[in-house]
């Protein structure tokens, strides 16, 4: 029997009854298809996820658990950025005095994988990822065992030294790439106290007249606003000569809570276009406070002028509803939504970012080939939760590559029952629209679009990569 493989950690934890009725309707409707569920392991696509996942080589935690040796060094690691007074977490996790009050919550967060926010299975799909904010199960083990036997604090003199973080004001990227080229702010926005979401779509021209390659991309709320503002979507639009009208090129960025932004990889040019402006789409959602003139900036570092790109990436929204399709949940429903695209040209997959609101649960991306009839997963998020939106970035020698012809294969499932924790209301006949009341459903996929001979090199250098690796590997030994 094929079934989608979810996380096994979540599938006990946050999907209970609901994991047996969203793979009945997945066999159902793969079934329907006759899709060839790959049975097991070994993918065959270059770059799939070749690499055990963590889990598979779990190294021993200590029987002796303490805070200065065992724990400090994770929450350094994994925590701290966000638990420290100015940045977005609600609480300090930076000393034991800090941290030792919220001993049960935090062994409550890590064991569920709310904490750190970043939600991503450990036993499916791809797991080499940049920006990867997860633990490994033997951290999250340590954890649950220096709290279940009382928290001790153990000896000051293993404490490691505190570490520096970046001012929360400072650019992303800052360290490696310097202060952005060019920085395009929202026009000035008010948002009241309370009341319903609001829109704000302000248009602002980019000043720059010739193309140009971007390097990385980063979208930076205010501080006073950063709770507030959900997400900031920006496009590249241009003047069309023959209509007059301003039309869209390319997309800039997905900002959502707690997305840093995303660096464009080395052998592709996304593009700037000359003489374009950006159209922002903000979504904010009173907090309770009213914010004056809250401004959103966008840093946008560039590649010199004349730098050569071969490939070319876009960030594109892949819709996984059929063309002029609906999105409809009964009261107490679940449902599943599906969406397949394919390209001209083979791609490399270098990133993936699910899109939904309360009642979206789940969200994968396979993909199907039609030469071998296999189906490969390479991306599942099974505990998907509207407080933070991550964009998965794979690793270099991780990213798919994806032949002619193949074809991408997002799904989405949706629990509109009392079932779903984050459900405000299982009563409610929810449909499309892009209130957070409402749902959506779409991935924000990058794409470098390759000819055959760059796809062909691609595939020769990281098998030489990983043979290379093998016999270094196998020469220690
Ligand atoms: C990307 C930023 C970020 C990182 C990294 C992060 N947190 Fe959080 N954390 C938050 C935010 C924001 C909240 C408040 C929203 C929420 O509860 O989800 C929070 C809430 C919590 C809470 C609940 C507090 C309460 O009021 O009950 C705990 C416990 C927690 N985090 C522990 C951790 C631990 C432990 C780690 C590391 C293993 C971690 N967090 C990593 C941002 C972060």
């Amino acid at each position: 029997m094929s079934r989608p493989r979810f996380g096994r950690r979540h599938v006990g934890i946050r999907f209970g009854s609901r994991a047996v009725v969203v793979i009945g309707l997945f066999v159902l409707v793969a079934g329907g298809r006759a899709v060839a569920q790959q049975a097991s392991g070994r993918p065959d696509l270059a770059g799939g996820s070749g690499a055990s996942s963590p889990a598979s080589r779990v190294p021993e935690v200590p029987a002796t658990v303490t805070f200065a040796k065992d724990v400090a060094p994770i929450l350094q690691k994994n925590c701290m950025q966000c638990h420290q007074s100015g940045s977005i977490g609600p609480m300090g996790l930076t000393t034991y005095e800090e941290v030792r009050p919220w001993a049960r919550a935090i062994r409550q967060r890590v064991l569920s994988g709310e904490m750190p926010p970043y939600r991503y299975d450990r036993d499916v799909g791809i797991q080499q990822l940049k920006d990867d904010l997860r633990l490994s199960d033997t951290e999250v083990q340590t954890i649950a065992r220096w709290v279940d036997t009382g928290a001790p604090l153990g000896n000051r003199a293993d404490l490691p030294r505190s570490p520096t973080f970046p001012d929360p004001n400072t650019w992303a990227y800052a360290n490696e790439f310097g202060p952005p080229d060019l920085i395009v702010r929202t026009k000035p926005f008010t948002l009241p106290a309370r009341g319903q979401d609001v829109w704000w779509r302000p248009i602002v021209p980019t000043g720059l007249d010739e193309d140009r390659c971007i390097r990385a991309v980063s979208v930076k709320p205010s501080l006073r606003g950063r709770a507030a503002a959900h997400h900031a979507n920006s496009e590249f639009v241009v003047l069309d000569e023959k209509s007059g009208q301003w039309v869209e090129t390319e997309r800039v960025s997905e900002y959502a809570l707690g997305k840093v932004g995303e660096v464009v990889p080395l052998d592709a040019c996304r593009t700037l276009p000359a003489n374009s402006m950006v159209r922002w789409d903000v979504h904010y959602y009173p907090t309770g406070e009213e914010i004056v003139d809250d401004v959103i900036e966008m840093g946008i570092w560039l590649y010199p002028k004349d730098y050569q790109r071969t490939y070319k990436q876009d960030l594109k929204l892949y819709s996984l509803l059929m063309k002029g399709g609906e999105l409809e949940m009964p009261p107490h429903s679940t449902v599943m939504t599906q969406g397949f695209h394919s390209f001209k040209t083979p791609v490399r997959i270098d990133s993936f970012q699910p899109h939904g609101h309360f009642r979206l649960v789940a969200k994968t991306l396979e993909i199907f080939s039609p030469e071998t009839g296999k189906l490969e997963m390479i991306s599942s998020i099974s505990n998907w939760t509207n407080d933070w939106h991550t964009s998965h970035i794979y690793a270099d020698d991780a990213a798919p590559l994806v032949p002619k012809g193949a074809v991408l294969v997002v799904t989405g499932y949706y629990d509109n029952t009392k079932e779903n924790k984050q459900n405000p209301d299982p009563d409610q006949w929810v449909g499309l629209g892009s209130r957070t009341a409402d749902e959506m459903s779409h991935a924000w996929i990058a794409v470098t679009h390759l000819d055959d001979e760059g796809y062909t090199k691609l595939v020769a250098e990281r098998d030489a990569r990983k043979k290379a690796a093998a016999t270094t590997a196998r020469d220690r030994q």
